[in-house]
């Protein structure tokens, strides 16, 4: 009895979808288009003589159990046979490229490449050690109490050098020295960057971002853009008043009240008036550059530039553009739509991820995002993801376990 149940759970586990050919009659004309694929059920034949051709061609990469022992190398036990097949294909003409892969089919044929198919999908994945820890802290699905460390987290943490001159949250105290909190996200990085490339002259700054990535750049550039903006408490030595009237041809850019609605446009709204009026002067005299700026401030007097500051300085800010990123369980509930739950995909065509090995995972997304490996789904999906999320992902779907047995039913309506 127990060994029947095996021999058909193998057989079920085995079977896979396959665009009909030999296997069905001739359509008639006209009926093409809407074939329907047929289920092949692979036999146990099948499976073994896929088990032949995995272990002389694939095992010594991919593992004759399906469990890559390689760097780079996916884990192939249970994964589609669909998709497996459907890969090896892209492999053998070209479209998705890999030299080692492409050797390795030279030499099969079709119908190997379907039984090599069946037969890894007929396997199980082991539960990876991670996978135990994950249920036991995180009971499952819920991620909650163990969140990864998020863009805006690791821009915090990044922050730490900074906070002695534009204070812990961003919002600076000192009299000249600028506010970040609540900046307009792309304006940060663009002015980090500035610095880094040495565009923007300052002798503070330049060593604080001299050796900063891009990365930790628009890390940095999202936390500061996420904190409430609070007006600076120095004290003006300009008059507001006489500043207003100054300031209409400047809201086109930066807003009526200094909160400006343009991404790569600075807030002036709260900010320290010493700063703004240094800033202003700068571009005055084309220390700082920017043709738009120069030429606007250009006929402006040095007491004009301090009310001018002095009325900035007055605004309330409001906070900018930035939105929170999304949390990994949140981007894993997106990806779980076409992957399934916890990445067990219930789609022929769509592979699973639970369980993958993890440097595979990254290397897979980061190749969709770099447009090195072709797939317009994925990469709109991942067009705009960081590697510190790609990192959190694959972690997560590493830790999954992968199910044999992926359909879930919905019970049938009353
Ligand atoms: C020399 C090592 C090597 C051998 C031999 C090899 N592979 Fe691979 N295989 C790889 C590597 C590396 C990748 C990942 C390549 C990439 O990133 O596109 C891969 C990817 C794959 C994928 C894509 C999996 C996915 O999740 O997208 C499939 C399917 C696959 N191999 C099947 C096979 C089969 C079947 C054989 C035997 C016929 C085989 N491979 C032989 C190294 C190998
Ligand atoms: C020693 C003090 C000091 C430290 C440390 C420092 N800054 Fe600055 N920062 C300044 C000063 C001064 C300016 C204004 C320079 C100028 O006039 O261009 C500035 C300007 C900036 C600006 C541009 C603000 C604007 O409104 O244009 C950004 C963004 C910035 N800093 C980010 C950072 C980050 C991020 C760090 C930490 C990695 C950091 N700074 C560390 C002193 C410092
Ligand atoms: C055409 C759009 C435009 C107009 C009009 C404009 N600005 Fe700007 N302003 C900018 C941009 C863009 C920047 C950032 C430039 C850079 O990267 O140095 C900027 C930067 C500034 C800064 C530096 C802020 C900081 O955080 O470092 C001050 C101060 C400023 N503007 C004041 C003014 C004043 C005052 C006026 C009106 C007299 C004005 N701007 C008119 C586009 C404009
Ligand atoms: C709209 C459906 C859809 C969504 C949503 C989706 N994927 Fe995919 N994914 C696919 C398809 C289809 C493939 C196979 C593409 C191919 O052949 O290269 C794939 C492939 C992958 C692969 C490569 C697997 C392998 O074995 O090589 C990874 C990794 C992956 N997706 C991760 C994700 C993550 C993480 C998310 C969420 C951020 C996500 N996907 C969201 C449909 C989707």
């Amino acid at each position: 009895m127990h060994r029947i149940t095996q021999m058909l759970a193998t057989i079920v586990a085995a079977s896979f979808v396959l665009q009909a050919q030999a296997t069905r009659p001739p359509p008639k004309a006209g009926a093409a288009e809407n074939a329907e694929p047929v289920t092949i059920f692979a036999s146990p034949v099948e499976v073994k003589a896929g088990k032949a051709v995995a272990r002389t061609e694939c095992a010594r990469c991919h593992g004759l159990d399906g469990v890559s022992v390689q760097e780079g190398v996916p884990n192939l036990a249970s994964q589609h046979a669909d998709y497996i097949y459907k890969e090896l294909q892209e492999y053998k003409d070209g479209t998705r490229t890999h030299t080692r892969m492409r050797q390795s089919l030279r030499k099969l044929n079709d119908e190997a490449l379907r039984q090599v198919a069946a037969y890894y999908f007929s396997l199980d994945l082991p539960t990876p050690p991670g996978a135990e820890r994950t249920s036991a802290q995180g009971a499952g699905n819920d991620d909650a109490g163990m969140e990864d460390m998020t863009p805006a987290e690791a821009g915090k943490m990044a922050s730490a050098g900074c906070a002695s001159c534009h204070g812990q949250d961003g919002n600076s105290a000192l009299p000249g020295m600028p506010s970040l909190a609540g900046q307009n996200l792309l304006y940060l990085a663009n002015a980090m960057k500035a610095y880094r490339e040495a565009g923007r002259k300052d002798s503070m700054m330049r060593p604080a971002v001299a050796l900063l990535n891009d990365d930790t750049i628009e890390n940095l550039a999202l936390y500061y853009a996420l904190q409430p903006p609070k007006a600076s408490p120095t004290s003006p030595t300009g008059d507001a008043a006489k500043g207003q009237p100054l300031t209409k041809p400047c809201a086109e850019c930066h807003g009526e009240d200094g909160n400006s609605p343009k991404p790569d446009t600075p807030s002036l709204a709260g900010q320290d008036s010493r700063y703004l009026a240094t800033a202003t002067l700068a571009y005055k005299n084309g220390t700082r550059d920017h043709s738009a700026m120069q030429s606007v401030v250009a006929s402006l007097s040095d007491s004009d530039i301090n009310d001018i500051a002095a009325y900035y300085a007055s605004q309330t800010p409001k906070a900018g553009d930035a939105r929170k990123p999304l949390t990994t369980a949140q981007w894993a509930e997106r990806c779980d739509r076409c992957h399934g739950i916890d990445g067990n995909s219930i789609d022929p065509q769509i592979p699973s991820i639970s369980s993958q090995r993890e440097d595979y995972l990254v290397k897979a997304m980061t190749a969709y995002r770099e447009r090195e490996r072709g797939n317009t789904i994925m990469r709109a999906m991942l067009k705009p993801i960081k590697d510190i999320e790609i990192q959190n992902l694959a972690a997560h779907y590493a830790g999954k376990r992968r199910k044999a047995v992926v359909f879930v039913r919905m019970p049938c309506p009353k």
